[in-house]
């Protein structure tokens, strides 16, 4: 009776494993879903966790961090086995500090390059101070130990801890860096006895950012004789582009492992340093998008030709905000190097550089490739016999034409407001019996997309964040003999598990999440992985046909909160559809209905549109019947009503979750009659007149936020027909889980994480 004010809330908390298929309306938009990871580890004091060598052969992650070396368990990353301090010295850091750099942050020792050795050591690099130096490591009972064999750093790691590199080891090091203090002369070196590297020329290098490295062993089953090669990607400063500004491009180039350089001309330097511009074209961009990471992935079963470099790009403009994935295929990048003319500069007038396709006579043997039979039956056996026409060729003109094309001549996978970082592939084989490539992208937004591409739709499977701060994904790797990945920021790393089925409590959760790696178990009624089931599973991960789930229709599995907000809402009163406004607002996961009075009751429903290729999804999600009383009283009493059990749903598929919450609290009135109301509740004491839900929340907000003038969601019963004893609190969690007591206010809704 002495209500002024009536606040409403009906708050559902539901969400769906939701699914997008890009094709659909938003297609380059997106919300993450939030996850939990299980095994996160951080040191306190410790920054900067971006180099992971997996020794799989020891169960160990090495991580390399700022200063620091840790030997984490691969199983789980959360347990540390060992670590090691490398530090700089007081010296060190003064000179550093002297030469203008940032004693806290240039001047430290940012760990770089982790390998193994062939006998079993591993190699480790760091910035150190501005002043680049390696050594070795090993790891033996339990212990991580440096070697203190100082050797010189400089072109295998960087000066600057800013700037990106790339290195691999196969008994040499290859690694792509700046050789000097001002970052000036970057180098693609080989660390051998004799080492081997690129010319300073702009021709060659021209403000390079190095990306990533590999190996082929493109010698293995050749015909013609052909030499292992090491690709090099990265971006630069296009020499060959007659434009006003320079732009930047994305390259891959590559050289032989057997190259000793040449007798005179290109003595100690690459004979065989061919490189090409990689396109990745997106529709709307109008400058050439730069590579950041790539991923080799090989069929084991397979020649090296079929192996597929995955590229992820991003925008050299702020005009744009997409990012985007292309992948190439080993046999095109390898025809270009092999078969592809030559861009050559030609001076035109007096100072201005052109660069042209080539299209006069090439000299014997051909400038840049390996030694192959047709040298070697030349005479030709070594790169030192290679004559100076050639040399001084390739010295000129390293560059080919034409350009790289992706797999499908576009992207595989294109994503608006995310900037990608770093990606890792898997396989996996579906129950319909066909390989997909699953693609995991980490993002500077310290989220990771899980994505495949089926038959050219390109869809996001899941996304999810990885830490507890929004920080960019500085170093992604996948280990084939755990499968799971593992994942670095500035703050920490994380181990994440391809597929979390579990979190899809029902079969069309299941289905219409199209992930490749679960399916749905009806005889346990559970979403499990593929790998652990022996039963046949219901899956659909081209068309997302939940039409194949059984009706069900029994019992609805209560969610907990799945913060996602992929699926688009809409509330219905009585069958008309509601507008928000002042009075209706649409909460993230509610509907708050303001200054309710007697006329706002009647039957609310809360619809879910979902579409995937197989169709449209529409369901209802939760239903209420809305009376408002009188705020006191036996008469007054709210009613909480359960969710209909019954297919409600307009294509007639039964639905998932239904997880409701209501509340209706007359704080206001407490507030405006200050004092002269008591609370009707107390701290943990039962109110007779209301449902057992509502005392309950009661009990618990008033414990946790004592102050009575906000409002609070209330949980009603979810659909069970037992004691609505153990639900408390907006909780709704699957009904055996004992649910937390927690306060769910709109404030705490973003920190929940699902399962
Ligand atoms: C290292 O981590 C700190 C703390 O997050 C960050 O401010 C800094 O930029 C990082 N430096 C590098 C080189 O990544
Ligand atoms: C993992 O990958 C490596 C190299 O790509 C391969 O040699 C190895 O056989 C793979 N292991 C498993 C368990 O698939
Ligand atoms: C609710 O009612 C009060 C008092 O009648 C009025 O001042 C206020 O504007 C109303 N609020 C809304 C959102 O309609
Ligand atoms: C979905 O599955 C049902 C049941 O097997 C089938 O009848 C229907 O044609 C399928 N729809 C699509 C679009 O594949």
């Amino acid at each position: 009776t002495g209500a002024m004010y009536l606040l409403i809330c009906l708050g559902i908390f539901w969400f769906f494993p939701l699914t997008l298929a890009l094709e659909e309306d938003s297609p380059l938009d997106c919300v993450p879903r939030k996850s939990v990871n299980p095994h996160l580890f951080h040191e306190e004091g410790v920054f900067n966790y971006s180099t992971m060598l997996l020794r799989e052969d020891l169960d160990l992650l090495v991580l390399g961090a700022r200063e620091a070396v840790y030997a984490l368990d691969l199983k789980d990353i959360s347990k540390k086995h060992a670590s090691v301090k490398w530090e700089v010295t007081e010296k060190q850091k003064t000179e550093c500090q002297n030469k203008g750099k940032d004693p806290e942050l240039d001047c430290k020792n940012y760990i770089r390059i982790l390998h193994k050795m062939d006998d079993d050591r591993m190699y480790v690099c760091g910035t150190n101070a501005f002043d680049p130096e390696c050594d070795y490591m090993s790891y033996s009972n339990g212990k991580l130990t440096l070697e203190n064999k100082a050797q010189d750093g400089k072109g295998k790691c960087p000066f600057d801890p800013e700037q990106r590199y790339a290195s691999i080891m196969d008994g040499n090091l290859y690694s792509a860096t700046s050789m000097n203090f001002l970052g000036s002369e970057p180098v693609l070196m080989r660390s051998s006895p004799v080492s081997i590297r690129t010319e300073f020329k702009s021709s060659w290098l021209n403000e390079p950012s190095f990306v990533s490295m590999a190996q082929m062993p493109e010698s293995e089953n050749n015909e013609a004789g052909d030499d292992d090669k090491v690709y090099l990607f990265f971006s630069e400063k296009a020499v060959e582009c007659d434009c006003f500004n320079k732009i930047v491009v994305s390259r891959v180039a590559r050289v032989c492992k057997g190259d000793l350089g040449g007798q005179r001309t290109l003595q100690k330097k690459w004979t065989s340093f061919l490189k090409a511009r990689l396109d990745c074209p997106v529709l709307e961009a109008q400058l050439p998008y730069i590579i950041q990471d790539t991923y080799l992935w090989c069929d084991p079963q397979q020649h090296w030709k079929n192996c597929i470099f995955y590229a992820i790009f991003t925008p050299q403009s702020d005009t744009s905000d997409l990012s985007a994935v292309c992948a190439y295929r080993v046999s095109d990048i390898s025809r270009v190097f092999a078969e592809g003319k030559y861009k050559t500069p030609i001076h035109v007038e007096t100072s201005f550089v052109k660069w042209v396709m080539y299209s006069g006579d090439v000299p014997f043997p051909r400038p840049g490739a390996c030694i192959n039979n047709e040298a070697r039956n030349a005479g030709i056996t070594q790169t030192l016999d290679l004559p100076d026409k050639t040399l001084q060729f390739v010295k000129d003109s390293p560059l080919m034409d034409p350009a790289i094309q992706p797999i499908g001549e576009k992207p595989l996978l294109v994503r608006r407001r995310v900037t990608f970082t770093r990606i890792a592939v898997d396989r996996m084989q579906a129950a319909d019996g066909e390989k997909y490539h699953v693609m995991f992208i980490g993002t500077a937004e310290g989220t990771m997309l899980k994505a495949v591409n089926y038959d050219g739709e390109m869809f996001i499977v899941e996304e999810m964040e990885l830490f507890q701060q929004q920080e960019p994904v500085k170093i992604l790797k996948f280990s084939n003999v755990t499968r799971e990945l593992y994942a670095g920021s500035n703050s920490g790393a994380a181990q994440i598990p391809l597929a979390n089925c579990a979190r899809s409590s029902t079969c069309m959760d299941c289905v219409l999440a199209r992930d490749p790696y679960c399916g749905w178990d009806k005889v346990v009624g559970k979403c499990v992985a593929l790998l652990d089931s022996q039963r046949e599973l219901i899956q659909s991960v081209k068309d997302g046909n939940a039409s194949l789930c059984p009706k069900a229709g029994k019992k609805y599995v209560h969610h907990t909160i799945q913060p996602s907000n992929l699926a688009s809402t809409s509330w219905e009163w009585d069958n008309r559809l509601l507008i928000p406004s002042d009075r209706l607002q649409w909460l993230k996961d509610g509907l708050l209905i303001l200054n309710a009075s007697h006329s706002d009751g009647g039957l609310y429903r809360c619809l879910s549109v979902e579409h995937s290729k197989a169709g449209k999804y529409t369901n209802t999600v939760a239903e209420y019947q809305l009376k408002i009383g009188t705020g006191s009283g036996r008469d007054g009493q709210i009613v909480f009503p359960q969710a209909q059990k019954d297919g409600p749903s307009v294509t007639g598929l039964q639905v998932v979750v239904a997880l409701l919450v209501i509340s209706l609290v007359a704080l206001l009135v407490w507030n405006f009659y200050k004092g002269h109301l008591p609370l009707p509740w107390k701290c943990g004491k039962k109110n007779s007149r209301k449902s057992p839900e509502y005392e309950e929340e009661m009990g618990v907000n008033c414990s946790e936020r004592p102050t009575p003038a906000e409002d609070k969601l209330l949980s009603p019963a979810p659909d069970s027909s037992s004691s609505n004893n153990n639900h408390r609190g907006g909780e709704a969690g699957e009904e055996n889980d004992p649910p937390d007591v927690n306060q769910h206010s709109l404030q705490y809704i973003d920190d929940e994480s699902e399962i």
